[in-house]
């Protein structure tokens, strides 16, 4: 395994933010340093970061949770900010996984594995995020609905094709494969019909169910497991397959430290 991703799975950094740990010299396998993020490393090397042993058999969790309105998605605001990591006591350093605006309500996953952080937001796999938007002015005009089916020009390029259903007169459901910054709101403005409510119903095989706005859970291996394959079920990249993830480890956390996501 390349050592950015063997950091990344041992829930050190992103998978980008390792890559950058190990340029900069902070990182040694078996005593020695290496700054190539792609150096092949077996889960026996011994890997130090800063001095202090990285242990690639940390356990991966993983929450959902309902954001709420008003709370950023970064894992620190220098404004201060809630932010989503914040809102989950976990005992292990969690990272979000990509983004929904501060205005933006639902689910979004957060994790202490980079590499499925990489894999579910990295746009060559494909991962769906479906919405579901309230817009003005109701009803939703025919030519507004058919151009986000297609696609339309934004300033950062074409989109792709998208599922759009009516819901209600103002309401849509819309399916994404991209996650370009304000997407769904600049799709929407662009055909007229600017965003009064966003809320992710949906990411990848995940659904936001029935957790209230705040609230959160863990999620069960089956559920990883899952979301791994939507990740391997859509990459168009021929050389992720050896990118398997690994197996659940076969010692599960108690329930009480599952509870409070501690590791080991
Ligand atoms: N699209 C947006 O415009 N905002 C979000 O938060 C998510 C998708």
């Amino acid at each position: 395994m390349r050592l950015a991703k063997y950091l990344a799975s041992a829930g050190v950094a992103s998978r980008r933010a390792a890559a950058d740990i190990v340029r900069a010299g902070r990182v040694t396998v078996a005593g020695v340093v290496v700054t190539d993020p792609a150096r092949d490393v077996d889960p026996e090397d011994r890997v130090e970061l800063d001095g202090a042993p990285v242990d690639s058999r940390t356990e991966r969790v993983v929450y959902a949770l309902n954001k709420p309105a008003g709370v950023v998605s970064t894992a620190r605001d220098p404004q201060g900010r809630p932010t989503v990591v914040s809102l989950i006591p976990a005992s292990v350093r969690l990272y979000p996984v990509g983004r929904l605006d501060r205005d933006t309500t639902g689910l979004i996953l957060l994790t202490n594995d980079g590499e499925l952080a990489h894999r579910m937001t990295h746009p060559r796999f494909e991962v769906e995020k479906t919405y579901r938007v309230k817009v003005a002015p109701a009803p939703v005009r025919d030519a507004a609905v058919r151009a986000l089916r297609a696609g339309v020009r934004l300033e950062d390029g074409l989109t792709a094709p998208a599922r759009v259903r009516r819901l209600a007169p103002d309401t849509l459901e819309i399916t994404l494969r991209e996650g370009r910054k304000r997407q769904v709101r600049r799709m929407c403005e662009l055909v007229g019909h600017p965003v009064r409510r966003l809320e992710r119903v949906a990411f990848g095989p995940l659904s936001l169910g029935e957790l209230k706005p705040g609230a959160f859970r863990r999620l069960g291996d089956a559920e990883v497991q899952a979301l791994f394959s939507a990740a391997e079920g859509t990459r168009r990249c021929a050389g992720a397959s050896s990118a398997r993830p690994a197996p659940p480890p076969a010692d599960r956390a108690s329930p009480a430290a599952r509870r409070s996501g501690g590791s080991r």
